[in-house]
């Protein structure tokens, strides 16, 4: 026991895909090797509350990982030999609790965009996934996609608008917004995930409403040319080199106008799965190409699923967007694409355990000042 490596799984969130963490992470509990790691679960509650979760009763078969009623409160703070520590609020609450590497399972704003992973560094913890750079910026629709633009990785045509232009002059606005785009355009909040606050728009005049939702969400909003495409996924996972998946393809159910949270969450049929993807050897070499000079262009670590369009007219693929902490549970497609690759699920924890441990040594040994 004593030469375990202690793993806190990091779950649940302040985002809208909290209860997707819920279910990752309860993935990722139980499949974590028990014979190396030492596994503490320690959620975030959706106020933003830090809780150890003693699960040592429950099931471990659950498709869940619950945040327990009086799991009691604890805070991140270095230790004094430098180790990262969980201590309790209340001091007579729990025990603190040493950590040696954390897994954030948590997806989505203020757990995946560089926020989470600020604090793990200033407590000099070690932690699966991209850094505070990687993740900000991978999660930024526009600036991934001018980032992997820069990297000649094609994209679809966008327009940006911020909420302050929109709300001083909303008709300049609209107008710089469908400045040579065509109908169907799709309208995103920047910075969400899941679809959330996304609308296809098929005629101009319902451009302003999608616009009104959209910055419900978010303070920049993208509107970005729609395309007649086929939905592309690669996961990549970082050893030696990068490693590129097997692409897979989503196939929205028909009676979805797109991949909406319709179709991902609510309707069970609401897309099918083709694994591997039906492209053609040259095609299937050019995305996995394509999502390595992605992952590599925004300097992610460890992991992401990149997703791309294949345009049905011109055959050509564009880069959409990358998921830096993609979901997890044993059917998610970054770990069914993994598998399918040969990477089987628990390996995969194993090796991102690892690699995470690694690159922390590796920086632990950079020098911090001039050193004469
Ligand atoms: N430019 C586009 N052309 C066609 N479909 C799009 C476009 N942008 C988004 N979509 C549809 O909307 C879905 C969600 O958009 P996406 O940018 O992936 O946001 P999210 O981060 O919420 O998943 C996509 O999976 C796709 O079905
Ligand atoms: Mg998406």
């Amino acid at each position: 026991m004593a030469n375990k490596i202690r793993v806190v799984v990091l779950y649940g969130g302040r985002s809208g895909e909290h209860e997707v963490s819920l279910k990752s992470a309860a993935s990722v509990f139980r499949h974590l090797d028990r014979e190396r790691f030492e596994v503490i679960p320690v959620s975030i509650d959706k106020t933003g509350r830090w809780q150890w979760n003693d699960l040592a009763t429950i099931d471990p078969a659950q498709a869940v990982l619950p945040i327990l009623p009086d799991a009691p409160e604890m805070r991140l703070a270095r230790g004094p030999d430098g180790r990262g520590v969980l201590k309790p609020i209340s001091e007579s609450a729990a025990r603190p609790i040493e950590i040696d590497v954390v897994f954030p399972v948590m997806h989505g704003p203020l757990c995946e965009d560089g926020t989470v992973q600020g604090l793990l560094e200033l407590a000099e913890v070690p932690y699966v996934g991209s850094g505070v750079l990687a993740s900000a910026v991978s999660m930024d629709k526009d600036v991934a996609k001018r980032l992997a633009q820069f990297a000649g990785v094609p994209i679809a045509p966008y327009r940006v608008l911020t909420r302050k232009a929109y709300a001083q002059d909303r008709i300049a606005s609209l107008a710089k917004a469908i400045e040579g785009l065509t109908l169907p355009v799709f309208v995103k909040p920047c910075n969400m995930g899941s679809s959330v606050g996304i609308h296809k728009v098929k005629i101009w005049d319902a451009l302003g409403a999608a616009l009104d939702d959209a910055f419900r969400y978010d303070v920049k909003v993208l509107v970005e040319q729609g395309i007649d495409a086929r939905e592309i996924e690669v996961a990549v996972l970082e050893g030696e080199t990068l490693f590129a998946s097997v692409a897979s393809e989503l196939n929205p159910n028909a009676h979805h106008e797109f991949y909406s949270y319709e179709a991902k969450y609510l309707d069970p049929d609401g897309a099918r799965v083709d694994l591997p993807a039906k492209l053609d050897a040259s095609q299937m070499e050019r995305v996995r190409a394509l999502a390595v000079q992605v992952f590599a262009a925004l300097e992610c670590s460890d992991l992401a699923r990149v997703d791309f369009f294949l345009d049905r007219n011109t055959g050509d693929f564009c880069f959409n967007e990358i998921n830096t902490l993609p979901g997890f549970t044993s059917i998610s497609m970054y770990p069914k694409m993994m598998e399918a690759s040969g990477v089987p699920y628990k390996e995969l924890l194993t090796r991102l355990v690892d690699t995470a441990l690694d690159r922390h040594r590796q920086r632990q040994s950079l020098g911090r000042g001039y050193a004469g």
